[in-house]
């Protein structure tokens, strides 16, 4: 598929590694949508990008995200590429002796984690796919999900949704193929953006590095040039594509 001819809706597009996409893609993709519930990073982003369309959204919001997508379509006519990269990256062991009176992960995370990264997925997917096939536009949905898929230590929450995310890949590949819309995922290893400094340590971080063959954390450009390769070949359909610098070895 053309970038040149693509309109691209990336969520959570306001920070971290969905406005640098968002950013890379203006003046290159047709038109570049960005929708994020941070209405001041979206104000920055209009600022700094005149070029790009913001939606402002709180995505667990069934309601508000059938209304944004209506404006969307209304607007544009047609969406090519979704990129689901609005997320929370959430770590809390499964039992915390150390916390007491509760040792137990607490509830409220749990669902607050599963209401971002799934369930929104799913809000903004359906309704985004039920307008491409109306208005048959051909394209791709690309969901962004984690190394922490494979099942990450302290990660329960987050790993089930972005595993949840591979199986939606694979299935919505399958059931979206004949419409001409394909569907894949980027599971990324640690990449360095603001939100992992923030959700890890310093010692953490070095103790990933150590353990990347390639001794370091992937770069914004990085995750970029997965995201073109997935636009552009149009024979890349149901896959996962692990980029973590061999991590996951
Ligand atoms: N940074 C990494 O190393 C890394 C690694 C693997 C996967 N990921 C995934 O990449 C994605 C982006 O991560 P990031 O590091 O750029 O994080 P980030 O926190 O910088 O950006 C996430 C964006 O999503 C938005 N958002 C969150 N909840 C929302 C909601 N309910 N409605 C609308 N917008 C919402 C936030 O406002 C923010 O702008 C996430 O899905 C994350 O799980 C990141």
């Amino acid at each position: 598929m053309k970038l040149n001819e693509s309109n691209i809706l990336i969520t959570g597009g306001a920070s971290g590694l969905g406005k640098t996409m968002a950013m890379h893609l203006q003046g290159v993709a047709a038109n570049v949508i960005v929708a994020d519930r941070n209405a001041e990073g979206l104000a920055a982003l209009q600022q700094e990008c005149p070029g790009i369309k913001c939606y402002h959204a709180d995505l667990t919001d069934y309601a508000a995200v059938q209304e944004m997508v209506g404006k969307i379509f209304a607007e544009f006519g047609k969406l090519n590429v979704l990129v689901n990269n609005a997320g929370i990256i959430h770590s809390e062991p499964l039992i915390n002796i150390l916390q007491r009176p509760d040792t137990k992960h607490s509830l409220e995370n749990w669902q607050k984690t599963i209401d971002v990264n799934l369930n929104a997925v799913f809000y903004v997917t359906v309704n985004v796919a039920e307008q491409m096939v109306k208005t048959r536009s051909k394209g791709v949905i690309i969901n962004i999900s984690s190394i922490s898929s494979y099942g990450n230590m302290g990660q329960s929450a987050y790993s089930a949704t972005k595993a949840a995310l591979n199986a939606l890949t694979v299935t919505w590949s399958k059931e979206l193929g004949m419409f001409g819309i394909r569907c894949a995922a980027i599971a990324p290893g640690f990449i360095d953006t603001p939100s992992t400094r923030a959700a890890l340590t310093e010692a953490k971080i070095k103790s990933y590095e150590q353990a990347t063959p390639i001794r370091r954390m992937g770069t914004t450009a990085e995750l970029l040039h997965g995201i073109v390769f997935i636009i552009e070949n149009d024979f890349y359909n149901g896959t996962i594509m692990d980029l973590n610098g061999g991590l996951s070895l």
